[in-house]
């Protein structure tokens, strides 16, 4: 675990807890994620919809401002729609209580669709729902229309799964043109009650969306940049002092490896860190 712990708060909901305040005190909201993925067994999904319904009583009992994100493969979405959908509503519902809101994180391209299905399905009764789309997939500016028919909150990543080049685009210059024309339609669909989420630690990219959104006159109240815990969180805190609005993702729990992993893949000098403290050169 030490050697996730730059990218993960600890292993309880009290250290995303403790994680949400520190960030908070700086200005900036956060969005706890408890860790898991890819779960086989309905027990299993059951569990980890049980841990977000106390992660969302720790939220409001702490007082702490505060999100949660979670991924429909933990929910159970890999044995039944059904399942998923039944441990979803559990959460939403009680989400909805303490008037919290729900991030659903986007998995790799196999997940896709079921997951703008699912998050299609719950959003007729749920508002405090928003979903994430992936800027390196090519239908993502036809999902984004097609979501978008409706008001919805939506946040825009790049996408850090492994991807075929049949349906992913392959080259940072591609995704990136691909992430400006998904960020212009955003900006475009506020004012039809679309709410971004840009989720990126890209200067580019976050220079772009305040430009575009200073010469749109899309106000501060109307998107928000997030962040992963332990990337540029300095430059997010800078941008909560210029009044935007900001959230810092905070994960936390023991399945770590491949959110670490991913982290991992992300920038080739977070592996010679890792190497440099296992091997101690
Ligand atoms: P890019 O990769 O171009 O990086 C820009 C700069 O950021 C780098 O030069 C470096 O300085 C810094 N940086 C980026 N990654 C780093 C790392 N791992 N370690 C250290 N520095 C790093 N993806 C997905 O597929 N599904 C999802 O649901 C989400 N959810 C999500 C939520 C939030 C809040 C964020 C910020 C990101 C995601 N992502 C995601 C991950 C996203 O798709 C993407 O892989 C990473 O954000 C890295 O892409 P950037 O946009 O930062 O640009």
């Amino acid at each position: 675990m030490f050697l996730a712990s730059r990218f993960v708060a600890g292993k309880t909901a009290d250290s995303a807890i403790a994680a949400a305040r520190k960030v908070n005190a700086q200005g900036m909201s956060a969005i706890l994620d408890y860790l898991g993925e890819d779960v086989t067994s309905a027990d299993g999904a059951e569990k980890a919809a049980a841990e977000y319904i106390k992660l969302l009583q720790l939220i409001h009992e702490h007082k702490v401002r505060a999100a949660i994100s979670l991924k429909v493969s933990q929910m159970g979405l890999l044995i039944s729609s059904d399942i998923c959908l039944d441990n979803l509503r559990l959460i939403a519902a009680e989400a909805a209580r303490y008037g919290l809101f729900i991030w659903f994180d986007m998995e790799g391209s196999v997940l896709t669709q079921k997951t703008i299905d699912v998050f299609d399905a719950l959003r007729q009764d749920y508002k405090n729902i928003g979903l994430c789309l992936q800027a390196y997939l090519v239908r993502t500016g036809g999902d984004f229309d097609q979501l978008a028919r409706k008001p919805f909150h939506v946040r825009l990543c790049k996408g850090a799964y492994k991807e075929p080049p049949t349906i992913a685009y392959g080259s940072k210059t591609a995704v990136d043109g691909n992430f400006r024309m998904l960020i212009q339609k955003a900006i475009d669909a506020s004012s039809r009650g679309v709410y971004p989420a840009f989720a990126t630690h890209d200067t580019q990219m976050l220079d772009h969306v305040r430009r575009l959104a200073q010469e749109k006159k899309v106000g501060e109240a109307n998107f928000e940049f997030q962040m992963l815990y332990g990337i540029q969180n300095q430059r997010l805190a800078a941008l909560a002092k210029e009044g935007y609005r900001t959230n810092v993702y905070i994960p936390y729990g023991s399945h770590w490896l491949p959110y670490f992993i991913r982290r991992l893949r992300e920038r080739k000098e977070n592996l010679y860190f890792l190497l440099r403290n296992v091997f101690r050169v």
